[in-house]
């Protein structure tokens, strides 16, 4: 399998993982709107394989957004002109914010469902071999007993946590229609972090964040003044929400371990968790970065934030049983590359 579609691929999660595609050979075709990414992502990902392993990377952008059908169809069509035929798809594109989620339904439905039945009704024509999607441990919802594993209730409770799972239905009436020929996975990521090791890329959210992680980032650089710790008293060793962080480039090389198995084996329609299965306190993850990158953080204890859980990782054993995948770095590596990409890009992409 050569050529790799991916939605998506000038935002966080997927330009890191189409660094880890090109690095293992593929060649890609990225397909993104821009309204959450950045082509500079991309130019940066070819100069540093350039760089790196002296030849041209196979990284290709259209700029299309996946709402509009004809556009999505076009490009398919003009890549089939080409010769070049897509044998995967790694579907990221979508938006992500619980609270806006709450703020705009309607856009959220649009973007995260409307958009995904563009691509697959275009997709439908074009035997594609594999669908690797972006689902998320939000669609497990509240209070869910920890390690959370793939067959646990979906129970979300937020408009983005109810596309997602919609999504996933969807898929899975797609792979038993008969005339599907796709493998798919619904992958669920926990708390992604961090950057690349080079910090070449990361994470670049537009105006303040919601995430902690890139919130942290902001305050160590002084762009914020304060973060501020959404309880003290949840039922935890230090009364902080436990939280499965994930480093990004662990979780892009869950990708590509899911699209090896996807090709390799007969046609399947899997789930599972991306974790780590190891719960970090906020707390904990705060200390980290004050030890690691010897900063000390201005942060202070307020009240709970509504929809928060205060317990949550991953059982992440199916993903190693399947895929032989298991996320090999420490909160030790997250603190280090995230703040690393950022203290180096504090203006992010721009
Ligand atoms: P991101 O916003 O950085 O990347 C999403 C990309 O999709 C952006 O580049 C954006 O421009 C593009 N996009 C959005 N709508 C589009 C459309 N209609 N057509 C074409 N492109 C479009 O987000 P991310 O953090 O990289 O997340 C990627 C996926 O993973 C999302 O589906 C998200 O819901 C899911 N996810 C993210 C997290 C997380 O914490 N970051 C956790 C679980 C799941
Ligand atoms: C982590 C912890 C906060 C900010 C969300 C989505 C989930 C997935 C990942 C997309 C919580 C605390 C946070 C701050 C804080 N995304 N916090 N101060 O809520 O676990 O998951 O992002 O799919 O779907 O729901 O992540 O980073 O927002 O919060 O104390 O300024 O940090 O209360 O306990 P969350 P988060």
């Amino acid at each position: 399998m050569k050529n790799i579609l991916v939605t998506g691929g000038a935002g966080y999660i997927g330009s890191h993982t189409c660094l880890s595609l090109l690095e293992k050979g593929y060649d890609v075709f990225v397909i993104d709107s821009l309204v959450n990414g950045s082509i500079e992502s991309l130019e940066r990902i070819k100069s540093f394989i350039k760089k790196k392993s002296k030849i041209k990377s196979n990284l290709h952008f259209f700029k299309v957004d996946l709402r509009n059908f004809s556009q999505t169809l076009q490009t398919f069509e003009k890549l089939a002109s080409e010769g070049i035929k897509i044998e995967a798809v790694i579907h990221f594109a979508g938006y992500k914010s619980v609270f806006e989620s709450i703020e705009n339904p309607i856009e959220y439905w649009e973007n995260n469902v409307g958009a995904t039945l563009n691509l697959l009704r275009v997709l439908a024509n074009y035997k594609c071999k594999a669908f690797i999607f972006s689902s998320s441990a939000t669609v497990y919802g509240l209070n869910m007993k920890s390690p959370i594993s793939e067959d646990s209730n979906t129970l979300p409770i937020n408009p983005y946590g109810e596309t997602k799972i919609a999504v996933e239905k969807i898929l899975k009436s797609f792979f038993k229609s008969a005339k599907s020929t796709t493998s798919i996975a619904c992958l669920r990521y926990f708390n992604p972090i961090g950057a690349h090791e080079s910090s070449v890329i990361g994470e670049d959210p537009k105006g303040v964040p919601d995430n902690l992680f890139p919130y942290i980032c902001k305050v160590a650089n002084k762009e914020l003044g304060l973060l501020k710790v959404f309880g003290s008293d949840w039922p935890t060793k230090d009364g902080t929400c436990i939280r499965d962080f994930i480093h990004i480039m662990d979780l892009a090389d869950g990708h590509i371990k899911t699209l090896e198995y996807l090709t390799y084996n007969k046609p399947c329609c899997i789930t599972l968790n991306l974790g780590t299965g190891k719960g970090t306190s906020v707390l904990d993850l705060i200390k980290t970065f004050e030890k690691v990158n010897k900063i000390d953080l201005n942060y202070s204890f307020v009240n709970r934030r509504d929809g928060d859980t205060p317990i949550m990782y991953a059982n992440p054993l199916l993903a190693k049983k399947l895929l032989g995948w298991k996320a090999k770095k420490d909160i030790n590596d997250m603190c280090l590359d995230g703040w690393n990409w950022f203290k180096n890009n504090p203006n992010g992409y721009r």
